[in-house]
């Protein structure tokens, strides 16, 4: 009856801006804390990290799935790869974290060791282009938040390198309908290229969920 009920009030809005507010100070004490991160990060100009709420997700997935090895592809200071790195270090866990910028991956080196968790990162430095194709390796999960652009010619890859039933996670893949910087318009239809192009794809099935600025959650299907 009383379920009933509800069902026939149902949702008449839902504003995203309350719903986000509510959770942020719900797990406010969960998981990395993004802005003491940043202060205690010295070099300043880096790309935007993700925020608390998708590391806080990134942590969970690791969880559910019991994941150990795991590839990001676009570390900046390392704020996700720390996240992560929290997360699976109990369980002998081990991150590549792929990285073309120098200066950004040393910072990114310094926070590890911070950090406490130097020992289970190994950072790449390169082009993601070029060093994706020479891993032969398989990946519980790989996390995509790189240069937008190359998402769809990175997916092949990703979908290479990962086992069957293991998790592909892209940031940044509600571009297209968020309130976005004007800044970042040109890598809207790259965005939707990926977006297209995962939702095409037989050997994956996904979704896309609303945090941060829309993560894509994937699974490799079983052949
Ligand atoms: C959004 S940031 C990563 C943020 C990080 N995952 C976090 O949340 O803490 C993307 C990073 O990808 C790097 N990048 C861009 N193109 C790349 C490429 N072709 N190969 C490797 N890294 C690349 C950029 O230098 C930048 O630091």
């Amino acid at each position: 009856m009383k379920i009933e009920k509800q069902f026939l009030k149902g949702v008449k809005d839902m504003d995203f801006d309350k719903v986000n507010e509510y959770i942020e100070n719900l797990y406010k004490k969960e998981g990395v804390d993004k802005k003491t991160y940043i202060d205690n990060t010295s070099f300043k100009d880096f790309i935007p990290v993700v925020d608390q709420d998708v590391s806080r997700f990134l942590s969970l997935v690791l969880c559910l799935t019991n994941a150990t090895s795991v590839l990001e592809i676009g570390t900046s200071i390392g704020y996700s790869t720390v996240s992560m790195a929290n997360t699976i270090k109990s369980n002998d866990g081990k991150i590549i974290t792929v990285e073309f910028d120098n200066i950004v991956a040393k910072q990114a080196k310094e926070n590890f060791i911070r950090s406490g968790v130097d020992d289970i990162i190994d950072i790449r430095i390169g082009d993601a282009k070029e060093i994706l194709p020479s891993l032969n390796e398989k990946f519980d999960l790989i996390f995509l938040d790189v240069d937008k652009r190359l998402y769809k010619p990175l997916l092949g890859e990703c979908i290479r390198l990962l086992k069957e039933n293991g998790v592909l996670l892209a940031e940044d893949t509600l571009f297209p309908v968020i309130d976005l910087d004007e800044k970042w318009h040109y890598l809207i239809p790259a965005i939707e290229e990926f977006n297209h192009a995962i939702v095409a794809s037989e050997e994956i099935q996904s979704t896309i969920l609303p945090i941060g600025d829309g993560v894509t959650v994937a699974v490799k299907k079983k052949k």
